[in-house]
């Protein structure tokens, strides 16, 4: 991954739109930040993002000399890492407490701590207040996030679309809390607001021949880069461009609540720009469909499109998605390609070698 930190350029929230539709379990928007940035479709966009306001709050609170604002740009305060609470162990621990961080310490640490922000440790272990300067002098800084790029250039040179899910786990004293830069795009960044972006070059790029077949596997978020590659499929039709053919599998809970772009993907089927579509909503029956389970359903064709030169592409979480779906496609070289199970293998990673199956996976 290549971006320099040093040098990101500023955008500005342009739009957001929720694509989770009431009642999901889910909260996902679509980002679009209006920027300089030059980009293609399938490239990553980094985002410098601020800590949540509550939580800068909360930490402000437990010391002496605080600056809101750095605490809120410049120092990662949503975990917790083993030199802080060495430090805390050493300089700054309560007596009543020394023992339980000790028993962390020589622990496994990153399980005991999972789920802890900086304040929660510091109510629980430290002497307060602190001072903010011998706190920050321990913190991690905040680093960028990265985004699949969710759109093509060719649309709007100006603008650079995301589609962010908001992150939102619970805490040890039970109350959930927020990610930075998912809560920072999807709820906290005002609408014209600045934000530091820095465009991600990537290998996961269309092939250089536009009629060449495709198959893109994204459920969940995973969808964003391939939104892009439909929008820049779009735009090729529009130049009377032919095209090969285009099967995307899309998935995620519920149909009713988290189909989302169902309708411009609508668009791109009667236009063209995508040939099929396959759904695995996964919790509208009483057994979890998977995408990898609509894939298998038509292994045969899938064999028939992998066999005639199509290019594979694979959007969204690394474990177990990506996994399972990788191992589906060995078992369909398997079955339908008679291949052995380690011919099948070596098939696929022939094609992974060959860029043939890209992944951007996280
Ligand atoms: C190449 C790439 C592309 C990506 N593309 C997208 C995309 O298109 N859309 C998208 O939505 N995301 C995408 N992501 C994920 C994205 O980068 C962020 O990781 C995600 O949005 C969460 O970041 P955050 O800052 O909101 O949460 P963080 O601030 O990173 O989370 C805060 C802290 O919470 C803790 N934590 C998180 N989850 C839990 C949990 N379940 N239990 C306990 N503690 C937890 C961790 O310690 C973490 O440090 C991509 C990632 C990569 C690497
Ligand atoms: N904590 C939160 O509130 C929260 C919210 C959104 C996203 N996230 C995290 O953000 C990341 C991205 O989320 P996302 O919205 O892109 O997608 P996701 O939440 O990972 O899920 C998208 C779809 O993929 C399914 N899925 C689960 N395991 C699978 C597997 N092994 N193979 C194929 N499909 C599988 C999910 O089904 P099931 O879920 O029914 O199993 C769901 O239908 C994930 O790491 C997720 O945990 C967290």
């Amino acid at each position: 991954m290549v971006f320099d930190k040093k040098l990101p350029s500023v955008g500005r929230l342009q739009r957001r739109i929720r694509l989770s539709g009431e009642g999901s379990a889910k909260d996902v928007h679509l980002i679009s930040i209006a920027g300089n940035s030059t980009y293609e479709s399938g490239d990553w966009l980094a985002i410098f993002p601020q800590n949540p306001p509550n939580q800068v709050e909360r930490l402000a609170k437990l010391l002496t000399g605080a600056d809101c604002d750095q605490l809120s740009r410049n120092f990662t305060i949503l975990s917790v890492h083993r030199r802080l609470a060495q430090w805390i162990f050493e300089n700054v621990a309560r007596k009543d407490a020394r023992d339980q961080l000790g028993e962390w310490l020589s622990g496994d640490f990153t399980t005991l701590a999972r789920g802890y922000v900086v304040a929660d440790v510091l109510e629980q272990f430290a002497s307060l207040p602190l001072a903010a300067e011998d706190l920050l002098a321990n913190l991690k800084p905040l680093q960028p996030r990265l985004y699949s790029i969710a759109s093509a250039p060719e649309v709007n040179s100006n603008t650079i679309e995301l589609i962010v899910a908001s992150a939102l786990y619970k805490g040890p004293t039970g109350k959930y809390y927020e990610g930075a830069a998912s809560s920072f795009l999807n709820k906290y960044l005002p609408i014209g607001g600045e934000v530091r972006i820095n465009v991600t070059k990537t290998h996961f790029k269309l092939s250089a021949d536009p009629q060449m077949d495709v198959i893109f596997i994204g459920p969940g978020t995973g969808i964003a880069p391939f939104r892009g590659f439909l929008q820049h499929r779009n735009f090729l039709l529009s130049r009377n461009i032919q095209l090969g053919r285009c099967w995307l599998f899309f998935g995620d809970q519920h149909r009713a609540t988290d189909y989302i772009l169902e309708e411009e993907l609508a668009i791109y089927q009667k236009a063209g720009a995508l040939s099929r579509l396959e759904l695995a909503f996964s919790r509208d029956q009483d057994h979890k469909i998977y995408v990898q389970d609509r894939i298998w359903e038509n292994c045969d064709e899938i064999w028939q499109w992998i066999v005639g030169g199509a290019h594979i592409y694979v959007c969204g979480t690394a474990m177990p998605m990506a996994r399972d779906v990788s191992d589906t496609f060995v078992r369909i070289a398997n079955t339908c390609g008679n291949l052995s199970e380690e011919g099948a293998k070596n098939y696929m990673q022939t094609l992974q070698k060959s860029r043939r199956y890209l992944q951007d996976i996280y």
